[in-house]
């Protein structure tokens, strides 16, 4: 069955709590690609297409032909940010991209300055602001960042607005009773409950007001019970959380083809160095704690230890970040695969990754702004699960175990545009192609 996709009308306000690195270069990146300057690449919504019909049917079109998605020439990004630099003088702080190719971006960077943030020392110890909102209570806070919401849209003119979380990791935090319900946090929200994150209000601001919410970082934000509940009281999509951009993309690439094979898995341990202002967030424990949870997750779901106990029941899994300002966003990983094969002789894998944190992040970024979007005008409400592909920890449905191998969730979000547009589901059974041949 197909379902109505409104068509993409008008200018769509991507709204960025947290304008550093990831965000700079995320903007500066959709700026030259509208001037011509560079491709969007890694960018599915850009550069993607879609198989539709029958391998022999030739039918690929681009996924943005597709759907309906905004044009890049439509977007207007703003935010907040706990500093006052515009994000010309971010993207030149944050050493992400040359200078060469910020300058001819500066004259619209310039123009995107962040408003007050919503911050509590309590999940963010590694920084000291100069542009944040004041109180009294966390439901005044949230108030103004609606107010922040309805202005932007207004003043720039757009006919639909996304908030994308680009801010630092927040210090880790559990589900508690204040994020049981919609009138458990509006409670909290009016008695200042310690419980309740900047993230938190952030996601509460947006989704109250039916703006589409995404969770770029591992802290929980939308990722509690009250928050889905109030998606759905507000048909309003959210997802997160943390975009699955350097070594975990790598993990989730490799450890289904170890599982394919059945190739055993002593230990896999994993370090990371990297300086920028992430990795200083990043050094302290707390918010450490936050990223290793999302990042220690994904193997366990790929590998399935309940069903392989002498594949996988003792697999030691081990995860390091390490801050080292020398190195920038230039973030290097290394992991080391300890692993068995046939009459148990043990291999090993050693992978050393030099990539660039932000280059990786930003496509992701941009994909799940415009998907969430369309998601929005097909009336899909809650958590979309089948933008998982972004995520190295994704939100699904309460106690739903989560799909971290990147090739199904690949087909689950190829699968779902499908859906959407009434089109074949491909199972890549592909029997029909050989009608008479196979059976006797
Ligand atoms: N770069 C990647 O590959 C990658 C991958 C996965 C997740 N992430 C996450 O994305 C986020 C952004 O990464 P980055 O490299 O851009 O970090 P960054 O430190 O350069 O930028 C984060 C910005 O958020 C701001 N901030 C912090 N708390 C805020 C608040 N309450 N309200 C508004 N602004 C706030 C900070 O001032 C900073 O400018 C981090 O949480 C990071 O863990 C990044």
């Amino acid at each position: 069955m197909k379902r109505e996709i409104k068509k993409a009308e008008g200018k769509l306000g991507i709204l960025l709590p947290g304008m550093g690195a990831v965000a700079t270069t995320l903007i500066a990146g959709v700026l030259a690609s509208r001037k011509g300057l560079s491709k969007p690449i890694g960018s599915l919504t850009q550069m993607g297409t879609i198989r539709l019909g029958k391998r022999t049917d030739k039918r690929n079109p681009l996924i943005k032909d597709f759907v309906s998605l905004a044009n890049l020439d439509d977007v207007v990004f703003g935010g907040w940010d706990l500093f006052t630099d515009n994000a010309y003088e971010t993207a030149n702080k944050a050493g992400v991209l040359e200078k060469s190719d910020i300058e001819p971006l500066k004259d619209e960077l310039i123009k995107i300055k962040p408003m007050t943030a919503v911050y509590d020392h309590k999940y963010l110890v590694n920084l000291t602001p100069n542009n944040i909102k004041e109180g009294p209570t966390k439901m005044d806070l949230a108030q103004q960042l609606m107010n922040d919401i309805e202005n932007f849209k207004k003043e720039n003119n757009c006919s639909r607005i996304v908030v994308l979380w680009c801010a630092s990791t927040e210090v880790y935090s559990a589900q508690t009773d204040v994020h049981a319900t919609v009138e458990t946090l509006e409670e909290g929200l009016r008695n200042n409950d310690p419980n309740i994150s900047p993230s938190m209000i952030y996601a509460y601001a947006a989704v109250k007001l039916g703006y589409p919410y995404i969770n770029g970082a591992p802290n929980l934000s939308c990722d509690v019970p009250a928050m889905v509940e109030l998606s759905h009281r507000t048909n309003t999509p959210i997802m997160g959380k943390d975009f699955k951009s350097g070594q975990t993309l790598m993990k989730t690439i490799l450890a289904p083809g170890l599982r394919a094979r059945l190739i055993g898995l002593d230990g896999w341990f994993s370090t990371n160095i990297l300086g920028n202002r992430d990795g200083e967030v990043l050094d302290d424990p707390g918010s450490f704690k936050s990223k290793e949870v999302s990042k220690s997750g994904v193997l366990h779901d790929i590998l399935e230890p309940e069903l392989f106990p002498e594949l996988y029941g003792n697999t030691y899994h081990k995860i390091r970040i390490e801050y080292y300002p020398p190195r920038g966003d230039f973030k290097e990983s290394w992991d080391c695969l300890d692993i068995f094969g046939w009459m148990n002789y043990k291999m090993q894998i050693k992978i050393n990754f030099s990539c660039r944190d932000s280059i990786l992040a930003a496509p992701l970024a941009l994909d799940l702004a415009l998907f969430i979007d369309m998601a929005k005008r097909a009336d899909m409400r809650g958590v979309q699960e089948w933008l998982s592909f972004y995520c190295k920890s994704p939100q699904t449905a309460q106690g739903l175990p989560a799909q971290n191998d990147v090739f199904k969730q690949l087909e689950k979000l190829e699968n779902t545009l499908r859906y959407l547009k009434g089109e074949d589901l491909i199972t890549h059974l592909g029997l029909d192609y050989y009608e008479n041949e196979l059976f006797a």
